[in-house]
């Protein structure tokens, strides 16, 4: 007989729960304020997830669990257990390159800032928030491209470009000055022998003069 009541008042308890967590359930959300990012290698990214919260919630029933699913794998980012980061489950991958904006974790808003992008970050990014007055998740895409600086190993190429271009340059001027120096030398070769000429014409015409005055 004792036990039928219990068993009464376990069934009653368990039906209670279930009819509050799916009324509850049903305010709870998990938004996300972007589907899908687009980013380069090296950038950093603030990937955003809003939920509802409750005034007079305590903050040690918070439970938070990013993850990054990729076609191979799936990683950890973020973990906040009983209102209390757990950085100790954050995968290698994301180490010291996820930081979670505290004041608006507390407005209801997960703002993730992850820096120093790696293409291997791309994936699909799914947190799971879970609190005393529900349970949701949310999910976004973040796709990281390879940094368009990779024509830094090309770049001594580049810069030969200039360099023969000045090598040109100074060929011609070199060339220039060469053939102004032989037109001046001829000119002035010219010039000094077209005067020694007209002297010496002159020299013999005096000496005719002479002659004829003797
Ligand atoms: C990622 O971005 C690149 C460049 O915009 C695009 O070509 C590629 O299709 C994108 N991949 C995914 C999975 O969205």
């Amino acid at each position: 007989m004792t036990q039928d009541t219990k068993r009464e008042k376990i069934i009653c308890r368990i039906l209670l729960l279930i009819s509050l967590t799916s009324c509850v359930c049903g305010t709870f959300v998990v938004k996300v304020t972007q589907t899908s990012y687009q980013a380069e290698e090296n950038d950093t990214i603030t990937l955003e997830w809003m939920f509802t919260t409750k005034p007079d919630s305590s903050s040690t029933s918070l439970y938070i669990f990013c993850q990054l699913f990729t076609d191979v794998k799936s990683l950890i980012l973020y973990h906040v257990h009983e209102g209390v980061e757990s950085p100790e489950s954050q995968d290698g991958q994301f180490a010291g390159r996820v930081q979670c904006d505290k004041d608006a974790l507390r407005e209801g808003r997960i703002r993730l800032h992850v820096s120093r992008l790696r293409t291997d970050d791309s994936g699909l990014y799914l947190c799971e928030v879970k609190t005393d007055y529900g349970e949701s998740s949310g999910r976004c895409r973040l796709n990281v491209t390879a940094a368009v600086d990779q024509p830094k190993t090309q770049k001594p190429t580049v810069r030969s470009q200039p360099e023969s271009g000045g090598r040109i340059s100074l060929y011609v001027g070199l060339t220039a000055a060469a053939v102004l120096t032989v037109c001046a030398g001829l000119y002035s070769a010219y010039r000094l022998c077209s005067k020694h000429h007209h002297r010496e014409n002159e020299v013999v015409y005096e000496a005719e003069n002479i002659d004829t005055a003797v």
